[in-house]
Parts: C-alpha cells; sequence; structure tokens
C-alpha cells in the first residue's frame, strides 16, 4: 500500500455510482474485492503482435511481469500498443512512432492505473513508449523483448540486417546465387525477439540501461533465455515499489541520463536513428538536449563493443560476455555514475556490480575496439540544420570527400536508374537522395543506405558517399551522411541539389557543403518553388503527420507532442 491516496482510487476507491462502473466490469476479469482496497493499480503497455517475430513472446513475457507485480501487492492489468512491426509496415514504421506514443500517453492518462510497464523491442516500439509515457510522468518502467538468437548460415554467424545488406551486395555483383540468398532467410532469424546486431532496437534496449528507465541486463539477454522472465518478474516487483515511492520517468530521465546514454550510443557502436529517439525524448520531458551534444560529448567514448554492423559479433555474445552493464563499467570516470535509475541503485553501483567476460567482445578506455564512435554532426550550406553520419560504420578513405554528385529526385527514380550501366557514376561520385525525409516519404525511411551502382560493384567498388534526408536501418554501414535537415520536401537546400554540382564532405572539420553560388541557388529555388505541387495526402495520421512533423535535427516528434500533458484524472465519463 502506498503512503498516500493513489491515483486509481479516484475510480475504484468510490462509493457510488461512479466507483460502481468502474469495478463492476473490471471485476469480470476475475478481480475480487479486495484487490481495489488502495494497492497500486499497474498498467502493463504491450505492443505484442502476430506481425513481428520481435515481439511475439510478448504476451507470455507479460506473465512474469504480472507475478512480480502481485508479488509486491500491486495489480497488474496488460493492455495493448501499437506494434510498429518494422519489417512489415509500409511506407515505414517510423512514420507511426508518433502515433504510437500518441496512443501510449492518452492510453495511460484516461484509465485508472498509477504506474506502467512498457513493453516493447523493434525499431520504434522502445522511443514509441517512452515518449508516450514521459509526457504522461507516471512511474514507468521499461522490459524489452531481448534479442532472437544468432544467425547461423553456411557454418558461421550472420547478424539481421547486417548480413541482408552484404548478400544483396553480394548478389548484384555476381558472387553469390539467388537460391543462396534465399536459403539464408530461415538461418537468420531462428527465434523470436528483436535483430541480433547492435541495430536499432538493441540500441534502444542498451540505452534503456545507460538512460536509467530499465533494470540492469534489459538489453542483452537474448528473449529466449530463462534470465528474461526473471527480469520481466524483477520489473514487476520495481514498478510497484516506484509507484509507492513515486519515482517518475522526469525524476530519472535528466540530463544526466541523456549523457550516459550518448555516452553509450557511442561505445557500443549504437544505431545513428536513436539520435532522433533520444532527442525527440528529451522534447517530452524538456531535458535540454541538442544535435551538436551528440557529436560533442561522444568524442570521449572509443568504441568498446565488437558488434555488427559496427564489429564482428552479435547479441547473443554481448550478453555472455556482460552486456549493457560492463560497457558501463568500462567507460569508468566518463561515465555520469551518480546518476539514479529504476532499479534503486545509482548507474555507478551498477557499473561496479558488472564484469567483462570476454575482451574481444567488450573492451576498454585502455584497449577500446576502435577510435570515438558516437556519431559526427556535420553543417555547412547544404545542411544548415544538420546532418549526420556515423564513422565507426563508413570507410577512412572516405571521410573527407569531393565528388560530383548523381542526384535521385526520390526513391523510385533511385531504383529505376540505379542499375543502368550508362548511368555516369563512378567510385568518386557522391549518390544523393531527396524526398526521403519527416515530411517527404512520409516518415522518414531507412533508405539513406543506398545500394551501389552495380557496374562499380562488378569493379570492386565497395563504399562511396551517399547524401539523402532519410534515415538508414541501425544494422547498416558505409560512408553514408543522413537525416539532412531541412530536408527536401521542407525546403532545405537538398531540394537544389543537381546532378553534375561538386560537393565537398569533411568529416573531421564536420562540413558539408553545396560548391554553387549563391546567385544560382536563388534562380533554382525560384524554379522548385514555382513547380511544387500540392500534397496528395488529403486525410487521416498522414495528414495529421506531415502538417505537423518536425525536422529530424529535433527528433521529428509532431510540433504538438512536444512536452508533457500530465497524469491529472480528468472528469467522468458518466
Ligand atoms: Fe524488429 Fe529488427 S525488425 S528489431
Amino acid at each position: 500500500m502506498a503512503n498516500r491516496p493513489l491515483r486509481s482510487q479516484k475510480s475504484f476507491g468510490k462509493h457510488d455510482k461512479d466507483g460502481f462502473i468502474h469495478r463492476s466490469w473490471i471485476k469480470a476479469t476475475g478481480l475480487p474485492d479486495h484487490v481495489f482496497d488502495g494497492r497500486p493499480i499497474i498498467g502493463i503497455a504491450n505492443t505484442w503482435s502476430e506481425l513481428v517475430t520481435c515481439q511475439v513472446h510478448l504476451r507470455e513475457l507479460a506473465d512474469f511481469v504480472k507475478r512480480g507485480v502481485w508479488e509486491a501487492g500491486g495489480v497488474p492489468i496488460e493492455f495493448p500498443a501499437m506494434s510498429l512491426p518494422e519489417t512489415q509496415m509500409r511506407p515505414t514504421a517510423m512514420l507511426f512512432r508518433n502515433l504510437l506514443a500518441m496512443e501510449v500517453e492518452e492510453s495511460i492518462r484516461a484509465n485508472p492505473i498509477d504506474g506502467v510497464v512498457l513493453m516493447g523491442g523493434c525499431d520504434k516500439t522502445t522511443p514509441g513508449l517512452l515518449m508516450g509515457a514521459a509526457s504522461v510522468d507516471l512511474p514507468a518502467i521499461f522490459v524489452s523483448s531481448g534479442s532472437m538468437l544468432n544467425g547461423k548460415f553456411e557454418g558461421r554467424d550472420i547478424g539481421s540486417g547486417t548480413d541482408v545488406w552484404r548478400f544483396s551486395e553480394a548478389v548484384r555483383a555476381g558472387e553469390m546465387s539467388l537460391d543462396e540468398f534465399l536459403s539464408a532467410e530461415t538461418a537468420m532469424s531462428r527465434s523470436a525477439g528483436v535483430c541480433n546486431t547492435m541495430g536499432t532496437a538493441s540500441t534502444m534496449a542498451s540505452l534503456t540501461e545507460a538512460l536509467g528507465i530499465a533494470l540492469p541486463n534489459n538489453a542483452a539477454l537474448p528473449a529466449v533465455d530463462s534470465r528474461r522472465r526473471v527480469l520481466a518478474h524483477l520489473t514487476g516487483n520495481r514498478i510497484v515499489q516506484l509507484v509507492k515511492d513515486d519515482v517518475k520517468p522526469s525524476d530519472i530521465l535528466t540530463r544526466e541520463a541523456f549523457e550516459n546514454a550518448i555516452l553509450m550510443h557511442a561505445a557500443i557502436g549504437g544505431s545513428t536513428n536513436a539520435v532522433i529517439h533520444l532527442l525527440a525524448l528529451a522534447g517530452r520531458l524538456g531535458v535540454p538536449l541538442t544535435l551538436e551534444d551528440f557529436d560533442e560529448i561522444a568524442r570521449e567514448a572509443p568504441l568498446l563493443v565488437n558488434l555488427m554492423p559496427s564489429g564482428k559479433y552479435l547479441m547473443e555474445d554481448f550478453c555472455y560476455a556482460g552486456g549493457a552493464p560492463a560497457v558501463a563499467k568500462e567507460l569508468g570516470p566518463l561515465y555520469r555514475r551518480g546518476a539514479i535509475t529504476v532499479s534503486g541503485k545509482t548507474q555507478g553501483e551498477i557499473a561496479d556490480a558488472a564484469k567483462v567476460w570476454n575482451r574481444d567482445v567488450i573492451g576498454s578506455l585502455e584497449a577500446p575496439i576502435g577510435p570515438s564512435s558516437g556519431v559526427w554532426v556535420l553543417k555547412g550550406n547544404l545542411c544548415p540544420d544538420g546532418a549526420i553520419l556515423k564513422p565507426s560504420a563508413a570507410s577512412p578513405s572516405l571521410l573527407a570527400h569531393r565528388g560530383k554528385a548523381v542526384v535521385f529526385e526520390t526513391i523510385e527514380d533511385y531504383h529505376a536508374r540505379i542499375d543502368d550501366p550508362d548511368l555516369e557514376v563512378d567510385e568518386t561520385s557522391i549518390l544523393v537522395l531527396k524526398g526521403c525525409g519527416p515530411k517527404g516519404y512520409p516518415g522518414m525511411p531507412e533508405v539513406g543506405n543506398m545500394g551501389l551502382p552495380p557496374k562499380l560493384l562488378e569493379k570492386g567498388v565497395t563504399d562511396m558517399v551517399r547524401i539523402s534526408d532519410a534515415r538508414m536501418s541501425g544494422t547498416a554501414y558505409g560512408t553514408v551522411i543522413l537525416h539532412v535537415a531541412p530536408e527536401a520536401e521542407a525546403g532545405g537546400p537538398l531540394a537544389l541539389v543537381r546532378t553534375g554540382d561538386e560537393i565537398a564532405f569533411d568529416g573531421p572539420n564536420r562540413t558539408l557543403d553545396l560548391l554553387v553560388s549563391e546567385v544560382e541557388l536563388v534562380q533554382r529555388r525560384h524554379d522548385w518553388e514555382a513547380a511544387r505541387q500540392p500534397s496528395k495526402y488529403d486525410r487521416g495520421w498522414y495528414k495529421l503527420y506531415i502538417d505537423t512533423v518536425l525536422q529530424a535535427d529535433t527528433g521529428a516528434d509532431l510540433g504538438f507532442l512536444v512536452g508533457k500533458s500530465s497524469s491529472e484524472v480528468t472528469r467522468e465519463s458518466h
């Protein structure tokens, strides 16, 4: 029992017609009278779905959360939230991250619950759930899906996504048969759980630990490992205590917590998508966080984790090597050790209790896996509000490069022309893709890592500089400049680039410039504006999204969702 009246009592604690209505119907789920005596009512927001192997086991895992809630004296009540299957949703699951956030926010606010366990895993579910819960600011804790088992193909480990891109390039280069390619499908995805590389899902799961909003080892325990059930049980225990102690997301998700998330992101070689998600989450909480913070804070941290796509191993190996707590330990004095977590321990206490079991998988500050590997934040006349690049996934020889643009106006234009043997392109060219930002696609898909032209692949070229307003999969690699802001559809200078223009990219100095005269750009802008067509999206979520979405440099949230609502109990429905 909490030592103060809980929010749920405003519904379940009333001894009148309203209380009758709130209790009577929910009792029919099998709840006895005495559970409405003031004990914490714990919502479990579950993104379970058969459309996504990443979350297909979450119904079962929720049962273990419930055990923990009951054991600690709370009452668990599970409810569904959008599942956002990354590999199924068109035009991109990212279009719906903010919809999930809005759904979760309003589900928590509208229902008689005192705290919430957030259950998700696939890329956009983690930020969507966290954003919604952060805006309400009731006690909350996250438990992730866990990753799938390592892929096994032709005697070696293969990684979700990362090897799809590799195999697909090998087929295009004539080095792998189509039959071989297709037979890798079942070998890659062998169990429930999220992608087994350090893609966006496992990056975001690692960041839940760095942010302090999940229990230690939430990221790395495989989905099918029995210890994940134990973790779910313990998560159920903890949320009841968090409600009793009134520990809210705003108490946990402080500026220090975000700094730890940026350090962890750099150390694990995390997905570029995390940049957008952390900016959006910080925006919900009013925590000051800028794109530049990622570059500046991450400079302190080398690459400590040897996982695909930046390295060699997979999430199972990360688990057995010690997982995120061991990375926190290795970050040593860089980590903000005093930051508190939902576990009741500080980050320092968690780090001190961890150990690295395999130095090939998790390095140290003295012997890192690679140099500083956070994101680079670029500025210049091609990206006045910023663009990012993940240096650990790029080719060192291309990190400063000047070349002529080969421009694709849309992704369809790219698909139609990239295989053309007559395409005028060589290895010094820079591929430029437009129309893939938040408003343009809409939803900002993961197409920034455009495949290379076959005629260059056949010559043995393995990487080129690519620039777009898109995102890229956290499992992808290459010298890929992403999230150009403002995007082309919003009238950013990217819209004005033409094939043959020279572009200068200087990674070490963080610049990206279009070498075209100002006079010429003014004329092009005039032409661009004159040629604009009205949007074909004139209804529903698409319209709301396009009309209100912010640009990538601030997290691509909807403008009117930035900030908090509240957990205040609103007026009765009857
Ligand atoms: Fe869900 Fe990769 S598809 S995590």
